[in-house]
């Protein structure tokens, strides 16, 4: 009898969904699961990113031993939040005034997290320099993968957890994967880590007091800056509204490039430093932040897609990782309590009809918050109490979501799909 057997899954992709929802499943004792990543070695380039309460519950329920993982890791956690205004004449203002409401975001270095992430995963599960470039449904509704080494293999179900350019997509998607590309949201940035004492003395000792996330807004731009890495990194970052999109999506910065973005911030409290860091970079970049703007759907029979292959979205509400983190929860969830590969497609169908509504809502919200913390939002502008008005609730919906709930919705419509699809 085929009671105990082993499922088995092909994750692709190494970055920080692929490598949680690997361990997820790994735990769940009845997936055999194997992940695949194109690149040499498993890296995560790029700055920080932070974790909310939310984000950190869904990371301890995918992995149980997250809150050590993430001291490893060097989290660290953020006392208290502020949004102040860094241009104009009220540069300085307070808007709004997060104290630690027990939650405690924490602030973590992406190379660190990624590090910590594919710790606990067995290492000869773990394959690099595997680039998938084919799926093939075979007519048991078995996969063949095909990598670009020439070499294939055979799989139960396929998680495509290879990011925003992501191939599993344009698999789950067929015909309409080409209207549903990532575009450009409207902004660009540029994240810079510099040493702890660097950062203090050229933003302003009195900034670093405590382990506060500064958020500046103002004049058609935001700089933000938070600690990190133990508190031995500061992370740094320029961001703005973006008028015409490079087509690398990314541009050279200059000093000329930057004062003149930032004009009207040079009297201010934080720009001249903020511009200073990043310049005292090799190569400096800005980036265009780019998000899917639709998705019909992230599952195709026993294929389905997380993280930033089926949702990337614009990181105005410091978002992303964490709904990766519910992906791998919903799909630990939902798996668990397969026996058949039959019922996969079923599984599937369910995490797409549960996680699309939220992940849909996060990139609209994301990008609308850009839009009011470049003080380009035309109702609010920078009126201090119409942006107080504006951001106070923004994150509610994220924050204080209900995943037992969610879980529990899940679970209820794989059964509902498992009926039909017999
Ligand atoms: C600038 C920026 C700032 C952010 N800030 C925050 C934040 O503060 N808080 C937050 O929660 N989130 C933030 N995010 C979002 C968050 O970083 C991502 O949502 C999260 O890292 C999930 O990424 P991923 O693993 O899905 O994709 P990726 O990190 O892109 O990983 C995809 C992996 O798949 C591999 N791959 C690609 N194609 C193939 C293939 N064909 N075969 C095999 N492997 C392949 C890639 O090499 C890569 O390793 C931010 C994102 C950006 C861009
Ligand atoms: C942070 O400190 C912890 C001990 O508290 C240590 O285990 C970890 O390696 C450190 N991580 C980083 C990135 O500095
Ligand atoms: C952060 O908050 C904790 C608990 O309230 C406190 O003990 C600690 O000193 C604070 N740290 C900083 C750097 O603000």
């Amino acid at each position: 009898m085929a009671e105990n057997v082993l499922i088995r899954i092909a994750v692709i992709g190494g970055g920080v969904a692929g490598a949680t929802v690997a361990n997820a499943l790994f735990q769940l004792g009845n997936m055999d699961v194997f992940m695949y990543e194109s690149a040499s070695e498993f890296s995560e380039r790029g700055a920080a990113v932070g974790l909310a309460g939310q984000a950190q519950l869904a990371l301890q329920q995918a992995i149980p031993l997250a809150q050590e993982l993430l001291r490893k890791a060097g989290a660290v956690p953020m006392n208290s939040s502020h949004l102040l205004l860094g241009s104009g004449p009220a540069a300085g203002t307070v808007i709004v005034d997060l104290e630690d409401d027990g939650s405690c975001e924490v602030i973590v270095h992406r190379a660190s997290l990624l590090r910590e992430l594919l710790a606990p995963f067995p290492q000869e599960r773990l394959h690099a320099s595997k680039k998938l470039i084919d799926i093939t449904v075979m007519e048991d509704e078995s996969l063949e993968i095909r990598f670009e080494d020439g070499t294939s293999d055979r799989f139960d179900a396929v998680v495509g957890a290879d990011g925003i350019f992501s191939s599993v997509r344009n698999h789950v998607l067929g015909d309409a994967a080409a209207e549903h590309v990532p575009t450009p949201a409207g902004f660009w940035d540029c994240r810079v880590l510099v040493p702890f004492d660097k950062a203090s003395s050229t933003l302003g000792k009195k900034h670093f007091e405590v382990d506060r996330q500064y958020g500046w807004i103002g004049d058609g731009a935001f700089i933000m800056h938070d600690i990190l890495e133990n508190r031995t990194t500061i992370q740094c970052i320029i961001s703005g509204v973006e008028k015409d999109p490079p087509k690398n999506r990314k541009r050279p910065l200059t000093r000329e490039f930057l004062t003149d973005i930032l004009g009207t911030w040079l009297d201010g409290p934080i720009a001249k430093g903020a511009i200073d860091l990043v310049l005292d970079q090799p190569d400096p970049q800005g980036y265009s932040q780019w998000e899917h703007k639709s998705t019909p759907t992230y599952a195709n029979g026993r294929v389905c897609i997380v993280g930033d292959a089926a949702h990337a979205t614009s990181p105005w509400q410091g978002a992303g990782a964490g709904q990766a983190f519910e992906d791998a929860v919903v799909l630990g969830t939902l798996l668990g309590k397969i026996t058949r590969p039959q019922d996969i497609g079923a599984a599937f169908k369910a995490f797409d009809t549960v996680r699309r509504p939220r992940c849909q809502r996060i990139i609209d919200s994301s990008r609308d918050t850009g839009e009011v913390l470049c003080g380009v939002k035309k109702a609010v502008a920078l009126d201090p109490g119409k942006l107080l008005g504006a951001l106070v609730d923004r994150w509610t919906f994220i924050l204080t979501f209900d995943l037992e709930e969610h879980k529990r919705e899940a679970l209820e419509k794989m059964e509902e799909f498992k009926m039909s699809l017999e």
